[in-house]
């Protein structure tokens, strides 16, 4: 059976930057005059197992979420609601990607800054985690974070 996540391993070989790891996943999408459905699956649409999920709701507008990196973390980042931009950066290169869409997540693997701006009135921002949380697993520092990032890279 095909997967999602064989064509993810497949194009993110170990020697790729972090932010060349990160991918948008088209999920499922079962349209329906009632409504739409969209769900994730462990292991088949994203490399990892879902230990929580958080969610970003009620931004005031020009607010900025994220600003931090994590060691070990994988996530997938949903618009379930409106739109938002995440802005990346891996020490290597930056790029920003627009959410705009409830059945496209954005992957991210460990060690990439996140900062998530320009909410749209009544935005939501979904997380699944492969893990739970863990404030030992942040870099807050962002000079720190490029210091060990670099190292890596
Ligand atoms: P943080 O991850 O810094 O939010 P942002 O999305 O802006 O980067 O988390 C904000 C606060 O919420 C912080 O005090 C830690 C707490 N928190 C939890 O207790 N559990 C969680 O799963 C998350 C994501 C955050």
């Amino acid at each position: 059976m095909s997967s999602i996540l064989g064509k993810l391993e497949m194009t993110s070989p170990v020697d790729l930057l972090p932010i060349e790891k990160t991918k948008i996943v088209g999920l499922p999408k079962i349209t329906d005059t009632r409504g739409n459905l969209t769900f994730v699956e462990s292991n088949n649409h994203i490399p990892f197992d879902i230990k929580r999920v958080y969610y970003l709701y009620d931004v005031p507008g020009g607010a900025e979420r994220g600003g931090h990196g994590h060691k070990a973390l994988h996530q997938l980042i949903i618009a379930i609601s409106g739109s938002f931009d995440i802005h990346l950066d891996d020490g290597h290169s930056k790029k920003t990607v627009h959410m705009n869409r409830s059945y496209n997540g954005l992957y991210l693997c460990p060690m990439i800054w996140r900062e998530i701006d320009n909410f749209s009135s009544g935005a939501v921002c979904l997380v699944l985690a492969s893990d739970y949380y863990d404030e030992e697993d942040y870099y807050r520092d962002y000079d720190q974070f490029i210091i060990d990032a670099r190292k890596e890279g």
